[in-house]
């Protein structure tokens, strides 16, 4: 299969409209489209992925009327949280409207449901027309995609299309909260951070022990991404070279590295940490020493990401 690549909206929404996978940024990473209502398409975004057919996606609108289109009942709670956050980081399980076919959810009787901000993705959404269902744009087991020469590199051959746009603003996924249930609880830590769901919502909590996560996330139970090169935290880990060291401050004196990313805050680390670790792999990177952050604002997002790269090689697939 031929991959077009696109800089207008409009025809690679036709693309998606005629039954096309279509990659397209969004300010968090790039998402792999498909008409969400289309039970063939979405079975070949969890092909073209190589993707567990138990992990549900996220359906896409270009703005939040009407998300009847995708959700049987929406909850004032969930009504909050759409005025402060929509559009933007934020992706919502809500009840799935009954005409979505159950394969976007993985079976689930709920649905993922995000409009993102980013001024060419919602131009793309409008034009497609159709609630775009969409995972990540990355290979099942690579790094979500913060450009569109990531995206290539995974799925180029494999899908009909993908729309360039800029290297993804923030580089960490949206931030995923279960409102079917009496208050709002975070299943996936993300872009939007805790603190901000909590001005507006204080209820909002993590998951308790009494919570099946599993079953009502199953995204967290699949091996993460992890870099071909070990991650460590601790520098006196980091034995075998080449090593790498990303992070806010400076790498210690006396660790030998040879390649180096110092970043501006927290938000400049999520920024860079997908793109990073696709460099390590490509320059055959040993050991990649990554410093912790605070546990505030996106800096739980990032540590969340950083403890299932350092982990991943020692959970089983
Ligand atoms: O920023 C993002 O969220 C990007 C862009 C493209 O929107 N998308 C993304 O999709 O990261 P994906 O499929 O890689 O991650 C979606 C996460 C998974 O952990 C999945 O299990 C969870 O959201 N999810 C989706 N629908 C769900 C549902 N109905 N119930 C529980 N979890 C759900
Ligand atoms: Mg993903």
């Amino acid at each position: 299969m031929t991959t077009c690549f696109f800089d207008d909206a409009a025809l690679a929404a036709d693309l998606l409209r005629q039954g096309g996978l279509v990659a397209f940024p969004t300010e968090t990473v790039y998402g792999l489209g498909a008409d969400a209502r289309n039970e063939q398409a979405v079975a070949r975004i969890f092909a073209a992925k190589e993707r567990p057919a138990t992990n549900p996606l996220i359906v896409h609108l270009p703005e939040r009327d009407p998300i009847e289109l995708v959700a049987a009942r929406v909850p004032d709670v969930a009504e909050k949280l759409m005025d402060a956050f929509f559009p933007g980081m934020l992706t919502l399980v809500l009840p799935r409207h009954p005409d979505l076919p159950a394969s976007v959810s993985a079976g689930l009787p709920t649905v993922g449901v995000r409009v993102p901000e980013l001024a060419l993705a919602r131009e793309f959404l409008q034009a497609c027309g159709v609630p775009v269902a969409a995972p990540s744009a990355n290979r099942s087991g690579r790094p979500s995609p913060t450009t569109w020469q990531a995206v290539a590199t995974d799925l180029e051959g494999r899908i009909e299309g993908i729309l360039q746009g800029p290297q993804a603003r923030t580089g960490l996924e949206s931030t995923v909260v279960d409102c079917t249930g009496d208050v709002p609880v975070l299943l996936r830590p993300g872009a939007l951070s805790l603190e901000a769901l909590q001005a507006v919502v204080p209820e909002t909590r993590l998951p308790g022990d009494h919570d099946d996560l599993l079953q009502r996330s199953p995204g967290t139970r699949f091996r993460h991404y992890a870099p071909l090169g070990k991650v460590v935290f601790d520098p006196a880990e980091a034995q075998e070279k080449p090593i790498a060291w990303i992070g806010v401050s400076a790498p210690p004196h006396d660790l030998p590295v040879s390649f180096l990313q110092g970043c501006v805050g927290a938000e400049g680390y999520a920024y860079e940490l997908y793109h990073f670790f696709r460099r390590c792999d490509s320059l055959g990177i040993k050991t990649i020493v990554c410093e912790r952050v605070p546990d505030t604002g996106i800096g739980r997002a990032l540590n969340d990401r950083l403890n299932r790269a350092a982990e991943a090689r020692t959970t089983p697939a």
